[in-house]
């Protein structure tokens, strides 16, 4: 089968479309042909190992577990193993290998009991693919932050892959929704459910004082200072998104450390989780029409570098797509 394999770290280029042995389910798994895939942060910060604490987990010199990226997609299941039951050759399932990635390929296998299911009823099966990555981040911060109705939560970086949920997911707890972004993007936030959008170029969202719940920066350019001038005492600064430089961290755990302590706000940050139950939740909303998801560009397997410099630039609208049927042009 053709996939996307990187050997090395470095730039969009070192991300290579090859043949590579087709995989074989397991008793237990499903064997997925992949109709789409995203291209996101996580997979631009693995190629480039940054921040560096990735060679940790996928390879101290050079990428050794996961050397194929794409960390969510959809298709259609092609066959499965002895032991599998619930699901079937022909279904039309969306789903995410997790951090062992390997979605930007024709086939992927999971276990019967990944996170793997039907996809959404009224969601075409390519916008499946930019569901979990964004969704699975959005739903771990906010309900880690304790979401109440009637909050007023502003969402810094608001039309990213996780800005995007967020914003619409907050607005589903029942927040009134601030939503920060570029001047091109506020109509796309206001249309997610935004009360209210501010241009980051041009409105400062801490002028009024400390008028918020929460601050959730999907970006990581909200900065530490202005978010608690904006945030009421105790209220809750969501760090998702950030450099994940090393001195960055380590002043980032000091200065939350120190917050939390004061009672100032509740600061945390870290990874986010999903599991099938979450994947659930996401489905019902979108089946609900309650959750949509937003598709900025999709490029072919055979053009994935490119696919790479654009999410790489971080200022792509929801997601990028890599489509596995797609003649390239
Ligand atoms: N902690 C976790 O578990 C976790 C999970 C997922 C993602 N992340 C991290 O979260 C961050 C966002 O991820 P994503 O997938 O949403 O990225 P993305 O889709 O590339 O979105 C990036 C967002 O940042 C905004 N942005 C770019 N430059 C900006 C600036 N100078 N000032 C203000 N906003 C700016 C963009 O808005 P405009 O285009 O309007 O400028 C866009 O909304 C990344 O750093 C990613 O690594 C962390």
């Amino acid at each position: 089968m053709k996939a996307a394999v990187y050997t090395r770290h470095g730039p969009p280029e070192v991300v290579r479309v090859t043949e590579v042995p087709k995989p074989v389910p397991k008793d237990n798994e499903v064997l997925v042909r992949i109709h789409a895939a995203t291209v996101c942060a996580a997979d631009w910060r693995m190629r480039k190992a940054e921040p560096s604490l990735i060679r940790l987990m996928n390879g101290l010199l050079r990428p050794a577990k996961a050397r194929i990226l794409g960390i969510e997609f959809s298709g259609i299941v092609e066959s499965v193993g002895s032991a599998v039951t619930a699901v079937s050759a022909g279904a039309e399932v969306f789903g995410t290998p997790g951090f062992q990635f390997g979605a930007h390929a024709e086939y992927i296998c999971l276990p019967e009991d990944g996170v793997l299911a039907p996809k959404p009823a009224n969601m075409p099966l390519e916008e499946a693919a930019a569901v979990l990555f964004g969704g699975f981040t959005a739903l771990h911060f906010l309900r880690k932050a304790n979401i109440q109705a009637g909050q007023n939560v502003l969402i810094y970086g608001a039309s990213g892959s996780v800005g995007v949920f967020a914003v619409q997911l907050a607005k589903y707890f029942g927040a009134r929704v601030t939503g920060v972004c570029s001047a091109s993007n506020l109509e796309l936030v206001r249309s997610l459910g935004a009360a209210e959008v501010l241009d980051y170029a041009r409105q400062d969202f801490s002028s009024a004082g400390p008028v918020y719940d929460m601050v959730f920066d999907a970006a990581g350019y909200s900065g530490f200072s202005r978010s608690l001038r904006a945030l009421k005492r105790g209220g809750y600064y969501v760090t998702v998104g950030g450099s994940g430089r090393i001195l960055a961290l380590l002043a980032g755990i000091l200065r939350s450390a120190w917050t939390n302590a004061t009672g100032v706000a509740k600061v945390f940050g870290g990874v986010a989780a999903g599991n099938r139950e979450d994947q659930l939740f996401l489905k019902g909303l979108i089946d609900a029409g309650q959750l949509r998801t937003v598709i900025d560009r999709r490029y072919p397997l055979e053009r994935i570098a490119e696919a790479h410099h654009y999410v790489e630039a971080g200022h792509k609208r929801g997601h990028v797509i890599i489509l596995m049927d797609q003649p390239a042009t």
